[in-house]
C-alpha cells in the first residue's frame, strides 16, 4: 500500500476510527508493536479515566493532583491510547519502536508531548513528510521500499521530538527529546507552554507509574 493510505487518515481520522491502530501506517515493513497483550494489565483499573482538566502540569510538591498521583503498577503504554482526542499520536508511539518500548519501560520515566488529533490534521505537511524528500526525489518520494523507509524515518523523528526522557519534568528544565531537539516549559497566564514555538499545554491527561501524558495545542517543531 502506499502512503496515501495515511495521509487520508490524517485528512479524515473519523474514517478510520473503528480500524485497528496497526492499519495506521500500513506501508511500513515492521510489525507496529513488539508488545503482547498482557490481559492482566489491560483489566486493571485505569485510575486517570476521570483525571480532571488540570490546567499546569505539575510543580514538584504535586500539590495541584490530589485526585490523580501516580500510583500502582499502570504505566504509560497502558494509557497512551485512552483518549480519542490524541489518539493519532498514541497511534504513532505504538508504532515507533524506540518510542513504544520506552513507554513500556516501567523503570525509565518519560514526558509525553501528544499534539491532539486536529493539530496533526492541521501541519502543512504530514508527519512522515520532508520537503528535502520531495526536493530530492519528486513526487515519487514515498513509493516503494525507500519510500516506506524514508517515511518511517520521518516519521520516527516527528515522534520522538514529542517524547521528554524525564519526569517529572520541572518548569524551565531544559531537556532533549528523544529526537536530540532541545525543550523547555514555563507557566504563563496558568497555562504551560513549551518553547521553543509557544505551545501550549491543555492539559495533563493522565499520570501514571513511569510518567506522564500532556495534550498539547499544537505539534512541536521537529525540523532537524
Ligand atoms: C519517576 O516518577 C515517579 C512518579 O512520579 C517519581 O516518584 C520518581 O521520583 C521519578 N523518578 C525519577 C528518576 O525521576
Amino acid at each position: 500500500m502506499r502512503p496515501y493510505s495515511l495521509a487520508a487518515y490524517l485528512v479524515a481520522p473519523a474514517v478510520f476510527l473503528a480500524s485497528s491502530q496497526a492499519q495506521l501506517i500500513p506501508f511500513f515493513n515492521k510489525p507496529s508493536t513488539s508488545r503482547q497483550p498482557d490481559l492482566n494489565r489491560q483489566k486493571r483499573p485505569i485510575m486517570d479515566a476521570n483525571a480532571p482538566n488540570i490546567q499546569l502540569p505539575p510543580s514538584s510538591s504535586n500539590d495541584d493532583t490530589p485526585s490523580a498521583p501516580p500510583q500502582g503498577d499502570v504505566i504509560l503504554s497502558d494509557v497512551i491510547g485512552n483518549s480519542r482526542q490524541i489518539n493519532i499520536f498514541a497511534g504513532f508511539t505504538r508504532d515507533i519502536a524506540s518510542v513504544a518500548t520506552r513507554l513500556d519501560a516501567s523503570i525509565l520515566n518519560t514526558t509525553v508531548l501528544a499534539p491532539i488529533n486536529s493539530a496533526i490534521s492541521a501541519l502543512p505537511r504530514k508527519p512522515w513528510e520532508d520537503p528535502r524528500d520531495y526536493a530530492e526525489l519528486g513526487a515519487s518520494a514515498y513509493e516503494g521500499q525507500g519510500g516506506s523507509d524514508r517515511a518511517s524515518r520521518n516519521l520516527r523523528r516527528f515522534t520522538e521530538a514529542h517524547v521528554v526522557p524525564a519526569s517529572p519534568w520541572k518548569e524551565g528544565e531544559k531537556v532533549k527529546t528523544l529526537a536530540g531537539t532541545e525543550l523547555r516549559w514555563e507557566s504563563r497566564g496558568g497555562k504551560a507552554v513549551i518553547m521553543p514555538g509557544d505551545v501550549e499545554v491543555e492539559r495533563v491527561m493522565s499520570r501514571v507509574a513511569n510518567g506522564e501524558v500532556w495534550m498539547l495545542k499544537g505539534a512541536l517543531n521537529y525540523a532537524a
